[in-house]
């Protein structure tokens, strides 16, 4: 049976205690999910608005950045972003909580979550939502990356199916792809994940 409840750090303080290279979503490299999107797509140019939620270690964001995209990184945890801040001056990292968030209507073109909507809690999951759809140019795309419920370990985030990951986002988003992919980070083996691309809708 699947944990219907999970229960996770205080972000803030594993991000001041700890070394972010040795959390397990720690991947220097950019998720090589995006970057096959980003080529396939074709997707350039600095004026190309770019989020990424949950921005934690900011690896993401930066690699974003160096791709030369206009790139936000956005974390809850004030510790995170400021230990992300001193690693580069071409990300805009900002203090965020995508629940409740401060971004502009129709800011960004793109959005990327890698790990955050995995471990918001279940009843804010809608929240999640409204407000990623929000910030969201028309026709934006967001790319996400969580847990698959092909994953066996015990802990950890929660994990979803490709038919709930459509009952959760289908009324807002069109579902471009889900791809069963894995987790890149410090643990081995590599958890099971899937990578969703998807359209926001206009209505
Ligand atoms: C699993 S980590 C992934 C970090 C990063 N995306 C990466 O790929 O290395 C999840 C991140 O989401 C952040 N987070 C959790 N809830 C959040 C919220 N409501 N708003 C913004 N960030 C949140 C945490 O602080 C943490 O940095």
């Amino acid at each position: 049976m699947p944990k219907t409840t999970r229960s996770f750090p205080n972000w803030n303080l594993i991000y001041r205690d700890e070394k972010v290279a040795d959390m397990p979503w720690y991947n220097e490299k950019l998720d090589y999910d995006l970057e096959e999107e980003i080529v396939q797509r074709n997707i350039k140019g600095n004026d190309i608005k770019i989020l990424d939620i949950g921005t934690g270690p900011g690896t993401q964001a930066i690699r974003l950045s160096e791709l030369g995209f206009n790139v936000t990184g956005s974390d809850l945890s004030e510790y995170a972003i400021e230990k992300a801040k001193k690693l580069s001056d071409r990300v805009n990292f900002i203090i965020d909580d995508i629940l409740n968030s401060k971004f502009k209507e129709n800011e960004f073109e793109y959005i990327f979550d890698r790990g955050c909507f995995h471990v918001l809690p279940v009843e804010d999951r809608n929240r999640y939502v409204v407000k990623v759809k929000n910030i969201l140019k028309i026709d934006g795309i967001l790319f996400l990356k969580c847990f698959s419920e092909k994953e066996e370990r015990e802990e950890g985030p929660y994990r979803f199916s490709p038919d709930g990951i459509k009952e959760i986002f289908g009324n807002d988003f069109k579902i471009q792809s889900i791809k069963e992919t894995v987790y890149q980070g410090t643990l081995d083996p590599l958890p099971k994940a899937l990578f969703v691309v998807m359209r926001k809708k206009e209505n």
